[in-house]
């Protein structure tokens, strides 16, 4: 008895997938509590690779996975090549600029990721930053207030709709500029302007909400930013890739009376840092999605994603068809 028990669950054990969470940026406890817990209750083992160092540690983890689970880690051909087992990559998070969507579409490997899961805490922190900015970096300097002024919302997906929502409650007015979302934008009774421009002339917060893909790379340039109104402030949690880093470094040595507050340090941070002191803040790594609530929902999502992947064939998710 007590040796076919053994076996059986010897069996169990080799005939169960594994699911590998590879964050170099690791979950909060708790979500790691309550995504393994949604793994193991469904029949999948779950295993754990955070804050690795090299990524020798990755290529090694991913060797033997059926599935894993990553934030803003780098799958790419490399990792993807090591990991001869893999069926789905899922991104907790929004952004999936960091897996090689196409070479995994090459490999039949599915790539997914769990929109809206975090999106609140990226508002929360954009918001955060608009005030920190207004407020004179709570320098002691006289600041001012959020209430009255305009917001503009460079893009109009998750987050942006989650800084809409609590931009109002602060009493200010919010316009955006939006190519695909124009009919949710002006149903919620947004004025949408006509262009980029347009946006950035017209607001006194500008907040940046595009992924790094196609035309929103480098899209935020001299030609846009040469709009901004006097004392303005632009805040960026989306990625540096969207923003002419070149171009802004030229364009905040002729306007010392703007800010730019980002939760990505540029590539240029050192021109910054010579330059441009009291008008700008970078938060010391990525943090807009750190947060339990943000970890839970993202990872608890990209778990039930997994399990609904290998139970029912569900591709609801995916981003490279
Ligand atoms: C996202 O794309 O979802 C955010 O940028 C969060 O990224 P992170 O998981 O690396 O914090």
């Amino acid at each position: 008895m007590g040796v076919l028990l053994f076996l059986f669950l010897i069996k169990t054990k080799l005939g169960m997938k594994r699911v590998l969470i590879a964050t170099e940026k690791p979950f909060a406890s708790s979500a790691i509590s309550q995504i393994t817990r949604v793994l193991r209750e469904t029949g999948y083992e779950p295993v754990l690779l955070e804050k690795y160092q090299s990524k020798s540690e990755l290529l090694i983890a991913v060797s033997n996975v059926d599935a894993m689970i990553v934030r803003s880690d780098l799958v790419d051909r490399e990792v993807l090549d090591a990991a001869v087992n893999l069926k789905l990559v899922v991104r907790a998070g929004a952004g999936y600029d960091n897996v090689d969507t196409d070479y995994a579409r090459e490999k039949s490997v599915v790539v997914m990721n769990t929109p809206g899961q975090n999106s609140n805490a990226v508002a929360e922190l954009a918001i955060g930053l608009a005030i920190y900015g207004v407020r004179e970096f709570f320098s002691g300097k006289s600041g001012g207030e959020l209430r009255g002024r305009t917001l503009g919302l460079h893009g109009y997906g998750y987050v942006a709709r989650n800084v809409h929502r609590i931009a109002r409650a602060f009493g200010m007015k919010v316009i955006v500029y939006t190519r695909y979302s124009k009919s949710q934008a002006t149903a919620e009774g947004l004025e949408v302007t006509g262009s980029l421009e347009e946006l950035y002339a017209l607001s006194d917060v500008v907040s940046i909400h595009v992924p790094a893909r196609g035309e929103h790379i480098k899209s935020v340039s001299m030609a846009v930013l040469k709009h901004l109104k006097e004392d303005a402030i632009l805040i960026n949690t989306a990625r540096k890739e969207v923003v002419n880093e070149d171009e802004l470094c030229a364009f905040m040595a002729q306007r010392n009376d703007v800010k730019y507050l980002s939760d990505i340090t540029p590539d240029c941070a050192a021109v910054f840092a010579e330059k441009f002191a009291g008008h700008y803040y970078f938060t010391p790594k990525k943090i807009g999605a750190q947060t339990q609530e943000a970890n839970t929902n993202a990872g608890v999502a990209a778990a039930e994603q997994i399990v609904g992947f290998f139970e029912k064939g569900d591709e609801t998710f995916r981003v490279n068809k």
